[in-house]
C-alpha cells in the first residue's frame, strides 16, 4: 500500500534533518564557536599580500596496522581556521573577493568529505556539505570530489601559499577525492615542479627582492641556510649566487631564477604570527586542559605507593583526563621512575614497581584541541630522601627565578638562561660538577616553548607578548654511572608549568598542582579512593 505522507510529517522530516546537523545536547557544548574560526580566517587574510591565496589540507589518515587506522587527529592549522575535524578536506582563503561563473562573490572555499550512508554506518557520522554550512558557518562548501573539476585559475594569483606536504599520505584507491587526490589535483593546477624545494624557492625570492632592496643581503642569508640544510648546497643557482665575487656576476645569476608563483614556505610564518597569541576563547580551553592535567597530578599524588607500576600511574592520569572529557593526550604520556626519568621523552612506562624512586610525570590532557604540558616529580613512597630533596629544591628554585622573566618584551630564552645559572651554581655546591662553567649533560634542554594546539606550539619566537602561553620546565637528570658520587645516581627531576604572559606580568595556569616539596609530601600523606580498588589477580 502506498502511504500518503501528510504535509506536517514532511515538515517534521525537514526540521529533523536540519536539526540533526547540529551537535546534540548530550555532547560537549563548549567547542570553539564558528565565529572564532571565521575571525581567524579574517586575520589570516589581513596577512596575505594582494592577489594571493592560502591553501590548507586536512591531516592524513595514518595506518596503524593491517586495516586499523590511528585515531584521526585534525591538523591544528586546519582546525584553527575551520573547526572541521574530519579528514580528506581542503581550504582556500583568498586575499580579495573572488567571483564564480554565476557571479557569486566569495573569499574562501572549503572542500569536505561527502555524506555516505554506508561508510557512516561503519566509521561514524560525517557532517557533509550541509552540516558544515550549518555548524561551521562557511558558505562556499563543496564535496571533495568536486575539486578536480573546479575552475580555479591559480596562475592568475601573484602568490599561491601552502604548507609543506608530508610524504606519508596514502592513496585510498577506492575513494575519489581523498587527501591524496586533492593534493595531486592541486599540484597539477598550480604546475608544481617535480623537484620543488620550498626553502630553495624562498631563497630565490630573496634574490629577487635584493634587486630592489639593497639592504637585503641574499648571498649571506643563502650561506647561512646552506650551513643548516645540506640539500641547499646541491642547488646550483643558490651556490653560484652565494659564492659570486661581484655584483655583476650576481645579477647574471639572478636572471636564471625560475619564475613560479607558488610558495610552500611563507605561510608558516603567518600561521606562527596568528597562533602564538591566544584569544580569550582559546585561553578558556587551554585553561581547562591545564586544570584537568593538574587534577590528574593531584589524584596521583594521593594514590601513589611503591607497589604501583608506571603504567598504573599513567592510567590514573589518563582516567582523570577522560573523566573531564579530554579527547586525547597532547603527546605520549611520560611516567619514569628513577633512572627512567633521565630519558627526556621516556614513553615505555613499563617499570612494574616504582619502589622508593622519584617518579617524573610529564602529561598533558588535550581538550577540544588545546593541550596542557605539566610535569611533576614526586617520591613514590611519599617522602623525599635528602639527596632527592636537594636536587628537587634546586630545580624548584631555578623555576621560581625563571618565572620572573616571563614578562612582556622578555624573550622565550630568558627564563632558561637564569634557570641554567642557578642550576649550575647549585650543582657545583652539591659537588656534582667541579666548576659552574663545566660543560655537562645534567640539564640538556631549554626551559620554554610555546603551548596551544600543539604541545610545541607555533611561534616566530620573538619577544613575549600578552596572550602568549609558554612552558617553564627546568630539570636535572643524573643517570646511573654518571661521573659523580653514586648517591645521586638515578635521580631525575623536571618541574614544568604553563605560564600565560599578561599585561601586568604572568599567570601560572598550572599552579593548582602542588610544586613545593613540602606541599607534595603533605598531599601524598592523604589517601585516595583509588587505593580501595581491588581487581582480581590474573595469570
Ligand atoms: N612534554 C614535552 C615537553 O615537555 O616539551
Ligand atoms: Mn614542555
Ligand atoms: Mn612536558
Amino acid at each position: 500500500m502506498r502511504a500518503i505522507v501528510p504535509y506536517t510529517a514532511v515538515l517534521f522530516l525537514i526540521l529533523f534533518t536540519i536539526s540533526s546537523f547540529r551537535l546534540s545536547n548530550d555532547t560537549p557544548q563548549d567547542h570553539l564557536p564558528a565565529a572564532f574560526h571565521q575571525e581567524r580566517r579574517n586575520q589570516l587574510r589581513k596577512l596575505l599580500p594582494p592577489n594571493s591565496v592560502a591553501v590548507f589540507f586536512a591531516n592524513a589518515v595514518r595506518n596503524r596496522a593491517n586495516d586499523v587506522e590511528y585515531i584521526y587527529h585534525q591538523d591544528p592549522d586546519f582546525y584553527y581556521l575551520t573547526g572541521y575535524q574530519e579528514p580528506h578536506a581542503m581550504l582556500m582563503i583568498f586575499s580579495e573577493d573572488q567571483k564564480n561563473a554565476q557571479g557569486e562573490v566569495y573569499k574562501e572555499l572549503l572542500y569536505v568529505q561527502p555524506k555516505d550512508a554506508l561508510r557512516e554506518m561503519w566509521t561514524g557520522k560525517r557532517q557533509g556539505v550541509e552540516g558544515v554550512k550549518q555548524n561551521l558557518g562557511m558558505k562556499q562548501v563543496f564535496n571533495n570530489t568536486d575539486f578536480t573539476d573546479a575552475s580555479i585559475d591559480f596562475t592568475k594569483f601573484n602568490k599561491v601559499f601552502f604548507l609543506p606536504f608530508h610524504n606519508d599520505v596514502r592513496d585510498e584507491e577506492n575513494i575519489k577525492g581523498d587527501l591524496y587526490d586533492l593534493i595531486a589535483q592541486f599540484k597539477q593546477k598550480v604546475n608544481y615542479p617535480a623537484d620543488y624545494n620550498a626553502e630553495a624557492h624562498q631563497l630565490y625570492e630573496l634574490i629577487q627582492q635584493s634587486k630592489a632592496d639593497k639592504s637585503v643581503n641574499a648571498a649571506q642569508t643563502i650561506r647561512s641556510y646552506q650551513q643548516m640544510n645540506e640539500r641547499l648546497k646541491e642547488d646550483k643557482i643558490l651556490s653560484d649566487y652565494a659564492q659570486a665575487q661581484d655584483e655583476k656576476t650576481r645579477e647574471e645569476i639572478a636572471k636564471q631564477v625560475p619564475q613560479i608563483n607558488i610558495n610552500g614556505y611563507a605561510l608558516d610564518g603567518m600561521m606562527n604570527t596568528l597562533r602564538e597569541v591566544k584569544t580569550q576563547e582559546e585561553l578558556k580551553l587551554l585553561r581547562k586542559a591545564i586544570n584537568i592535567s593538574a587534577v590528574g597530578q593531584i589524584e596521583v599524588m594521593k594514590a601513589m605507593h611503591p607497589g604501583m607500576s608506571e603504567k598504573e600511574v599513567q592510567g590514573i592520569h589518563e582516567f582523570v583526563f577522560r573523566k573531564y572529557g579530554a579527547e586525547f593526550e597532547g603527546y605520549p604520556s611520560i611516567v619514569g621512575a628513577g633512572n627512567n626519568g633521565c630519558v627526556l621523552h621516556y614513553i615505555e612506562n613499563n617499570k612494574t614497581k616504582l619502589e622508593n624512586d622519584l617518579v617524573l610525570m610529564d602529561l598533558g590532557a588535550e581538550y577540544h584541541g588545546y593541550t596542557a604540558d605539566v610535569t611533576r616529580t614526586i617520591p613514590a613512597n611519599g617522602k623525599f630522601t635528602k639527596e632527592q630533596k636537594a636536587i628537587y629544591d634546586l630545580v624548584y628554585k631555578a623555576q621560581e627565578e625563571a618565572f620572573k622573566l616571563c614578562l612582556t618584551d622578555s624573550s622565550v630564552q630568558a627564563p632558561g638562561r637564569v634557570a641554567r645559572q642557578i642550576i649550575n651554581k647549585g650543582l657545583k655546591e652539591l659537588g656534582i660538577i667541579a666548576d659552574e662553567n663545566e660543560r655537562h649533560l645534567y640539564f640538556p634542554h631549554g626551559t620554554s616553548h610555546h603551548l596551544g594546539l600543539d604541545v610545541h606550539d607555533r611561534s616566530n619566537y620573538g619577544a613575549l607578548k600578552p596572550g602568549m602561553v609558554i612552558t617553564v620546565e627546568p630539570g636535572i637528570y643524573i643517570p646511573d654511572s654518571s661521573k659523580c658520587d653514586k648517591k645521586w645516581w638515578g635521580i631525575a627531576v623536571r618541574i614544568e608549568d604553563d605560564i600565560l604572559i599578561t599585561e601586568k606580568g604572568y599567570e601560572n595556569l598550572s599552579k593548582m598542582a602542588p610544586r613545593k616539596s613540602e606541599e607534595i609530601e603533605a598531599l601524598m600523606a592523604k589517601s585516595s579512593v583509588l587505593n580501595k580498588l581491588a581487581l582480581p589477580k590474573l595469570d
